[in-house]
């Protein structure tokens, strides 16, 4: 089934366990357990044996093309801050200024291949083919004697590091922000495995391993049938259906272009079975994840670094119409994230019905507080990517071609907005009087503030460490050197995003199916 195929081949998403019953599940759960998902534990890692180029070597750093090569995976890309920005430089906060709260949204590390992933059938179709005679020569030499050995679902060790590194890296941005004296911070995650320990991770990195003493892990339950503003999917039927096609197709028909030259080339290492261009595409994805499951794999030498543009390529185009603007339910998706942000901002009650929250869980101070300066939420990377859609930031709209990257710089760069372990970093920042639209100006040391104007609050993105300047999507933000917007600003500008989202009629409605281009608001046209 095709739209199975989608999820699988991207891995955005995993099936949840058919539990119907949440007797006896606690909000704040001790470890991961009820509501897990499926796992499955794959091979230990051996690289001091396999690594055919062992450390010490001279040759040990990586090139400049290897780095590139995995900064090219799509959504498998091992965490990297965001090399190229998004159109504006960072600015240091000025003197006398106040970064008062910090609401972060943080995707998952990185994993094994989802269960019953397409890549698992690549390995079985291997085995088969070797034991009736098939051999393989050249560079795909090792395959007479590969097995698979990933397992499904979980934290890879790489994964684990990911998330106490961006926790530690976190405690020494925003440390200050903790007040130990105030009750244990709220934090929320979901129950599936990768998720729970995703957070788990990232607070032992911020608090230290006595985390606990300082806070408390609430886990929203993702599974088909209930409410959670983390994970979409499952609440949004639209979001998983013939919707989903046109990115799909696009993937598809660019596949067929980008991999033609490398399959026959390929295919001439092989003798007795038809190497096809999706086998090629299964290797690529092998090799992304046996690097970050095992440390090495031999699949990386088959690919040149157009391949790699080709393979990221492949990921934006299909994510941009299932999760982005080009989808009908790219704003529904995140519409409740986007809603739960603006409640804590303006310290109101979550009292926006209409979107896939919890309201039972949103109604109670205890798990879902708004009185807090640090907020940490953990994530999937599509919910990011419809969060980012759901705010209305359109300068990640793009249209892309379907025949190929477009000659210019596009912000749309699927490893650039959720490699695994990406974040977004929302500050809100106070400062005496308005700061200058136009600071690149001002030379070192100047006054960046106005003459005139009282306190005033601003809005700060941050997608991997990088601005998303508020101005290019928001005129009424102005065009700000440092990417800020004012808060009041920005809120007034948010209140129409609820609406835009057309929640319901988003996911539930039966409107007709458009081809890939067609939608390009994140929300039904019809
Ligand atoms: C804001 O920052 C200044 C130092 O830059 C500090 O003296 C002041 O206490 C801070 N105010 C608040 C409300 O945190
Ligand atoms: C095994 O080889 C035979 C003869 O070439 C072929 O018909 C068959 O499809 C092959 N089976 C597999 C699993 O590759
Ligand atoms: C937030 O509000 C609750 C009451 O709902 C209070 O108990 C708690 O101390 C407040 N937390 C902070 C950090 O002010
Ligand atoms: C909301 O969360 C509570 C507490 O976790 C849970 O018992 C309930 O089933 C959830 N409701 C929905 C609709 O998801
Ligand atoms: C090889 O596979 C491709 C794609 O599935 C197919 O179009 C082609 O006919 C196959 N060739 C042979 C010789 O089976
Ligand atoms: C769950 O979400 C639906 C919308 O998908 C909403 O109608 C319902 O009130 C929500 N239930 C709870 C308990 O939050
Ligand atoms: C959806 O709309 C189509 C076209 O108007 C109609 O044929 C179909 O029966 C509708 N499906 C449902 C479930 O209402």
């Amino acid at each position: 089934m095709k739209s199975q195929f989608l999820f699988a081949a991207l891995s955005l998403a995993t099936t949840g366990s058919a539990n119907t019953s949440d007797a006896g599940y606690e909000y704040f759960l001790a470890e991961a357990g009820p509501f897990a998902g499926p796992t499955a534990e794959g091979d230990a890692p051996f690289l001091a044996a396999t690594n055919p180029a062992p450390f010490g070597s001279r040759d040990a750093e990586p090139s400049r093309e290897e780095i590139l090569s995995l900064q090219s995976r799509g959504n498998l890309s091992p965490y990297f801050p965001n090399p190229t920005g998004f159109g504006v430089e960072e600015y240091p906060l000025p003197p006398g200024a106040n970064i008062t709260e910090v609401h972060v949204l943080h995707r998952h590390g990185a994993r094994f291949p989802p269960a019953s992933d397409v890549v698992e059938t690549l390995g079985a179709t291997i085995q088969a083919a070797v034991e009736n005679g098939t051999v393989f020569t050249g560079k795909l030499d090792f395959l007479n004697s590969w097995t698979y050995k990933l397992g499904a679902e979980t934290l890879v060790a790489l994964g684990r590091k990911e998330l106490y590194e961006s926790g530690t890296q976190h405690y020494y941005n925003y440390g200050h922000l903790f007040d130990p004296a105030a009750p244990k911070l709220v934090a929320r995650t979901t129950t599936q495995d990768r998720m729970f320990e995703s957070a788990e991770n990232f607070l032992a990195g911020f608090f230290g391993l006595d985390w606990r003493k300082h806070a408390k892990l609430g886990a929203i339950i993702e599974s088909a049938g209930y409410n959670n503003s983390l994970m979409s999917m499952y609440t949004c039927p639209n979001s998983q259906g013939s919707h989903s096609l046109g990115g799909f197709n696009a993937l598809e028909a660019w596949k067929q272009v980008y991999l033609r030259g490398t399959t026959s080339r390929l295919r001439k290492l092989v003798e007795g079975y038809n190497w096809t261009i999706d086998d090629t595409y299964n290797a690529q994805s092998l090799c992304a994840y046996e690097t970050v499951a095992l440390g090495y794999s031999e699949f990386c030498e088959l690919f040149t670094l157009a391949d790699w543009e080709g393979f990221n390529y492949g990921f934006d185009l299909a994510v941009v119409a299932i999760f982005g603007f080009l989808s009908p339910t790219g704003r529904a998706q995140g519409i409740a994230w986007v809603e739960e942000f603006l409640a804590r901002v303006q310290y109101r009650p979550f009292d926006k019905a209409g979107t896939n929250a919890n309201m039972t869980l949103n109604a109670d101070p205890s798990s879902f507080p708004v009185n807090q300066t640090l907020y940490f939420d953990f994530t999937h990377d599509g919910d990011i990517l419809a969060v980012l859609t759901a705010f209305g930031l359109k300068q990640f709209a793009e249209v892309l071609p379907r025949e190929g990257p477009p000659p210019r710089h596009r912000f749309f760069i699927t490893s650039h907005l959720v490699p695994f372990a990406a974040r977004l970093d929302i500050e809100i920042i106070q400062t005496p009087r308005p700061v200058s639209a136009k600071r690149n100006a001002l030379g070192q040391g100047k006054d960046v503030y106005e003459r005139t104007g009282c306190t005033t609050q601003y809005v700060h993105f941050l997608l991997n460490q990088r601005t998303i300047p508020l101005g290019h999507s928001f005129p009424e933000c102005g065009n700000r050197d440092d990417g800020w917007c004012e808060l009041d600003t920005f809120l007034r500008i948010q209140k129409t995003s609820l609406g835009q989202a057309r929640f319901d009629y988003a996911c539930n409605g039966n409107y007709s199916v458009l081809p890939y281009g067609a939608i390009t608001n994140g929300s039904p046209v019809n």
